[in-house]
């Protein structure tokens, strides 16, 4: 068999299973197909500042299976075709820097790179793909909105992280009989706020599939306090909103969300009267050490993407369909994200759980 340089980067956020998937890559690589595997640092930044490259082996893979984050380090901003250079003025322009990565790539004699990432990452995959580069990719977010794929690794620790901080917040509710408001990540998906709030008992979810209606939710709040239950858990995904559509950012310009339990929290304390507090788990959902799925996931979708490189398969991603392990092209997955029906079964099923999704066609 052929020797190969293979090359694998870490874009976008981190989520935990991302060191599983590096280890996988390694050591299959190199059991099964007796292929070099070099780890680019920070997204592109690495191969932008013209470094060698990690070469990945056994003994630096072997203990990283239970460690969260990247040991190669992610770049949220490293969009090579759109990279941000700050002017002397402080000013910022973007330029186009692709041909630079390209470049050093073929330097470095890489014939064939892994891409692990979400949404950002695969449209980047996209287009260098498109400009040549002999790339799959590997489908990664704690959101599980990507398309393509009925699954993300990150995805199962950040549920059972936001189901153990709604555990822990039911017991200050349930003492201090208050209105307990989680904010979890999601950023154009509720599939967090959905399960997690499922999981964890709570009595109202909002999530950006769903525009909310303050009133209907303020409707609920009192409702389950004249049934003689004095607290309530609400949890809301931070880009959840309600109908004018108006986000919450904690920076704007950086699109960075957040707020939004702050406001939800603030106008059911006033309209309802219930003491009411609110708890942002923010990046606590994506640390740590990975879940059993998450190491079991990332470890499978790092072994079987090799395939997709023996069988030349440039532009697709691995995936999960079911149980099995699946092949898509990129440009179908990045097509559009996958999001929560609001007329599918889970949502049917919280409804009749009581939950209610500040919407009116919710279960009294
Ligand atoms: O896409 C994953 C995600 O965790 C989103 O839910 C969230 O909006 C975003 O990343 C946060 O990104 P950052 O780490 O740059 O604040």
């Amino acid at each position: 068999m052929m020797s190969k340089k293979i090359a694998i980067s870490t874009g976008g956020g981190d989520a935990p299973g991302l060191n599983a998937v590096i280890r996988a890559v390694t050591l299959t690589a190199i059991r099964e197909y007796g292929w070099e595997v070099i780890g680019l640092r920070n997204g592109f930044d690495g191969v932008l500042a013209k470094e060698p490259g990690i070469p990945l082996n056994e003994q630096l893979t072997e203990d990283i299976l239970r460690e969260g984050g990247t040991i190669l380090g992610a770049a949220n901003r490293g969009n090579p075709f759109k990279r941000p250079i700050t002017q002397p003025d402080g000013s910022v322009i973007y330029e186009d820097v692709s041909d630079q990565v390209i470049d050093h790539l073929k330097t470095m004699g890489v014939d064939a790179l892994i891409m692990v990432g979400g949404d950002g990452t695969m449209a980047i995959a996209q287009q260098l793909y498109t400009k040549g580069v002999r790339l799959v990719g590997v489908p990664k977010t704690i959101d599980n909105d990507l398309g393509g794929t009925d699954r993300t690794f990150g995805f199962d620790t950040a549920l059972n992280i936001a189901m153990d901080a709604l555990d822990r917040l039911h017991t200050t509710a349930e003492s201090h009989h208050r209105v307990m408001v989680l904010e979890v990540m999601g950023r154009n998906s509720g599939w967090i706020a959905l399960q997690a709030g499922v999981a964890g008992g709570a009595d109202i979810i909002l999530i950006p599939e769903i525009p909310f209606d303050i009133d209907i939710v303020c409707e609920k709040v009192r409702m389950i306090r004249r049934s003689g239950r004095l607290h309530s858990l609400v949890v809301v995904a931070e880009g959840a909103a309600e109908h004018d559509g108006s986000k919450y950012y904690v920076d704007a310009a950086q699109k960075r969300l957040g707020g939004i339990g702050d406001h939800v929290g603030k106008l059911i304390m006033e309209k309802t009267e219930a003491e009411t507090r609110v708890t942002v788990l923010g990046h606590i959902q994506r640390g740590g050490s990975p879940t059993v799925y998450d190491r079991w996931l990332g470890t499978r979708f790092g072994a079987n993407v090799l395939r997709l490189i023996k069988e030349e398969k440039w532009g697709y991603m691995i995936g999960l369909r079911g149980e099995d392990i699946t092949e898509v092209k990129i440009a179908d997955a990045i097509a559009a994200l996958k999001r929560v029906d609001p007329a599918s079964e889970p949502i049917h099923t919280a409804r009749n759980m009581g939950i209610s999704f500040g919407a009116a066609e919710d279960k009294s």
